[in-house]
């Protein structure tokens, strides 16, 4: 059932409307590869994922997962930072997608930092097809995670309007800093519309 509440929810019903069989996608925080086998799942057995992790616990963690369901093969694992992510894909991508902050059940210290991040969201953009969509779940409670949303949305909110819309999703009725979603989405419209 669909729970407007998880915000892993939100994040999977805007990447399913992108992605088809045979769409290539990257998951750019594989972690505990629930949504590389998520992705994996979408592309069918023609597409592809590319997934990133600097961690090798949680590149293991994932392949295990992908094993069990039979979907390794569609997936190529990096164990490097997504800020590689264009020496390493040449094909255009249907959608990104960045869970951010630690590994569940690893090191909280290793989280994502926002320089490396946004460096991979450039990258992320130039490799979207138009109507393709990068989908970003941020985690505004803990430091680092907070100012992570701070600089990715002050990046998005200057990214010219004619060649990406760009949305910012939170849960307005809870007293924590519960998880928010920005999503990007490369425009069909570049000649007809006017920024
Ligand atoms: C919240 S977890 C991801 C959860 C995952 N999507 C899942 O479904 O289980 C965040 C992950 O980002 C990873 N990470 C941190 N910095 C990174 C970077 N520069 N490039 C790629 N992954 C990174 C961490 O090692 C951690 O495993």
């Amino acid at each position: 059932m669909f729970v407007l509440r998880k915000i892993t929810d939100l994040a999977q019903h805007y990447l399913e409307l992108v992605i088809n069989p045979g769409s290539r996608v990257i998951d750019a925080t594989a972690g505990n590869g629930y949504d590389t086998e998520f992705l994996a799942r979408q592309v069918g057995p023609q597409g592809h994922v590319y997934a990133f992790d600097i961690q090798a616990e949680a590149l293991k963690r994932t392949a295990e997962r992908l094993r069990k369901s039979n979907l390794i093969d569609r997936v190529t694992l990096y164990e490097t930072g997504h800020e590689e992510m264009s020496r390493l894909i040449e094909e255009p991508v249907s959608a990104v997608t960045y869970n951010l902050g630690y590994l569940p059940g690893g090191d909280h210290n290793l989280v994502t930092r926002n320089e490396t991040t946004i460096e991979s969201l450039n990258q992320a953009l130039e490799l979207l097809i138009t109507g393709g969509l990068v989908v970003i779940t941020m985690y505004p409670g803990h430091a680092e995670g907070n100012l992570e949303k701070q600089k990715l949305l002050s990046f998005c909110s200057k990214l010219q309007a004619i060649e990406f819309t760009v949305v910012h999703m939170n849960l307005l009725n809870l007293l924590s800093s519960p998880p928010e979603l920005l999503i990007v989405q490369k425009n069909h419209f570049k000649q007809k519309m006017k920024a």
